[in-house]
């Protein structure tokens, strides 16, 4: 089985995408932090049942770090990943160096509006969008990717990055695939490593506490209610609540009157020092 072929700059990735085209290949990429975990891996799966070849970026992208959020902190794995990538049969690796993406004199922001500043993450990280999308949009021109996978789970990057794609007339699907969770619903992500044994026990409340709001909403209980409830039972468990919101799926606008499908839950909470995040549909269980 060929290895993962690792590119370091813009001009190598551009090659090895070339060398896949030219057998008629598509491309699918799968925009990472790295710190991979089987969520990511599932994205990469996901990328290999939609196009020829794969190409996972992994890139600490320091344009969507607010100076008050420690951008050194953020685990670094790289050898760790390659041989998850390489275990996901993913084809192309992109791990570039901050100056090749960010050369001097970079003077170029995407500029948001819509899902980017619906009062959620953009709310308490207010610059973050811009750089996601910037880096994403670099991303896509970079790796020529017919189709991206995203995960779920950062729902709102996911509605940023299918806007910014449309409006920019980018050649690319965006793909939105279901949030990976343990057993006991915690979502996955690379933060829960920064979590005590004590807080760990405590962090799938917010996805029960989602799960809870959805179904008492779809036997017909009052949607405000449920949220008021769901917001003081998550800071009686310790976590500092940043929200607990229902919005349109699609825009993440306030529902206002369109009623309750499609909508999506969405919660940020702080536990102790980790920042958590996580959504489900309003919709009967799927994950
Ligand atoms: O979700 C992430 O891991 C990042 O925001 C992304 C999309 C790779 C952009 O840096």
């Amino acid at each position: 089985m060929a290895d993962v072929i690792i590119t370091r700059t813009v001009a190598e990735l551009r090659r090895a995408v070339r060398e896949f085209r030219r057998g008629d290949e598509t491309i699918g990429v799968v925009p990472t932090l790295g710190a991979l975990h089987d969520g990511h891996i599932a994205l990469v799966q996901e990328a290999r049942k939609r196009a020829g070849r794969v190409v996972t970026t992994l890139f600490v992208n320091p344009t969507q770090f607010a100076a008050t959020e420690d951008l050194s902190k953020y685990p670094r794995t790289e050898e760790a990943d390659l041989a998850r990538l390489r275990e996901a049969r993913c084809d192309i690796l992109f791990a570039p160096e901050v100056d090749e993406v960010y050369p001097r004199g970079f003077a170029t922001t995407v500029s948001l509006e819509g899902p980017a500043v619906a009062g959620l993450e953009d709310r308490f990280r207010p610059s973050h969008f811009a750089g996601v999308a910037t880096i994403v949009a670099k991303l896509f021109t970079m790796s020529g990717a017919d189709v991206a996978v995203f995960g779920e789970k950062d729902y709102q990057q996911l509605c940023v990055v299918r806007r910014m794609a449309r409006d920019l007339d980018l050649p690319i699907e965006v793909v939105g695939f279901p949030t990976v969770r343990e057993a006991d619903g915690l979502a996955m992500s690379s933060r829960n490593r920064f979590l005590s044994p004590e807080e760990r026990g405590l962090a799938p409340l917010l996805h029960r506490t989602l799960r809870g709001i959805a179904d008492a909403a779809l036997v017909g209980a009052d949607l405000e209610a449920e949220l008021a409830k769901g917001r003081t039972a998550i800071e009686a468990a310790g976590f500092r609540l940043d929200y607990l919101e229902a919005r349109q799926a699609d825009n993440l606008a306030p529902l206002g009157g369109v009623g309750l499908a499609p909508a999506r839950l969405l919660v940020a909470a702080r536990l102790g020092a980790t920042r958590l995040i996580d959504n489900i549909a309003l919709a009967p269980a799927r994950n």
